[in-house]
């Protein structure tokens, strides 16, 4: 067994104070292992519209960071407006000159109302950012209001499955990485 942590950085692509998406992420973060040291990123609110200018903003520098110390990011999103939240997207794409996520394992979970345009536009653009997708952990999750309580515990067993098979597999593919 590995004893050095590993740092999973979470990132919800929502950011209503009530997100399904942020609740998972906190569940999530509870079941995580002694191990994994599990931050929550919640300030791509503050990340300034993507303008490639040659002077970087100090939160876009705090968020480059932030991904580059990570073993792994996991994402958590919904879909608005059959797309990508634009907080979320503003903040991938300050990292595609930059290169943070090349070759960063990710784990995404995009849990919405329908959310099939959001999930496959989401790995368009990981895939475009050469972000390394970690086997087992990409996953759809509809109905995501019906599918938990005012608690944010996940009620409905399918997806409560599919939380478990992320955590899993995302820990398999640390303790792999190790060997
Ligand atoms: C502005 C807005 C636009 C939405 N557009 C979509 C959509 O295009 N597709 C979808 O599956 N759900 C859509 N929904 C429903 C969200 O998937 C649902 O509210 C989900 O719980 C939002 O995730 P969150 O709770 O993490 O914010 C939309 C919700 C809002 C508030």
């Amino acid at each position: 067994m590995h004893e050095d942590p590993f740092t999973i950085l979470a990132i919800s692509g929502s950011l209503r104070p009530t997100s399904s998406n942020s609740k998972i992420l906190q569940v999530i973060g509870k079941r995580m292992p002694d191990y994994i040291q599990y931050f929550i990123y919640n300030a791509i609110d503050k990340i300034p519209p993507f303008n490639d200018s040659e002077e970087v903003p100090d939160t876009v520098i705090s968020w480059r960071k932030s991904i580059a110390a990570a073993d792994v990011v996991l994402i958590c999103s919904p879909e608005y407006a059959f797309g990508i939240p634009g907080a979320l997207k503003n903040a991938l794409d300050w990292t595609v000159s930059s290169g943070e996520f090349t070759g960063k394992p990710v784990a995404l979970i995009t849990a919405s109302s329908m959310g099939e345009i959001a999930h496959a536009a989401l790995q368009h653009t990981l895939v475009a950012i050469s972000a390394n997708m970690i086997p087992g952990a990409v996953h759809l999750i509809p109905f995501i209001r019906a599918k938990m309580n005012v608690q944010g515990e996940i009620t409905e067993p399918a997806a409560a499955r599919t939380v478990n098979n992320t955590i899993e597999a995302i820990l398999a593919f640390l303790q792999d990485s190790k060997k």
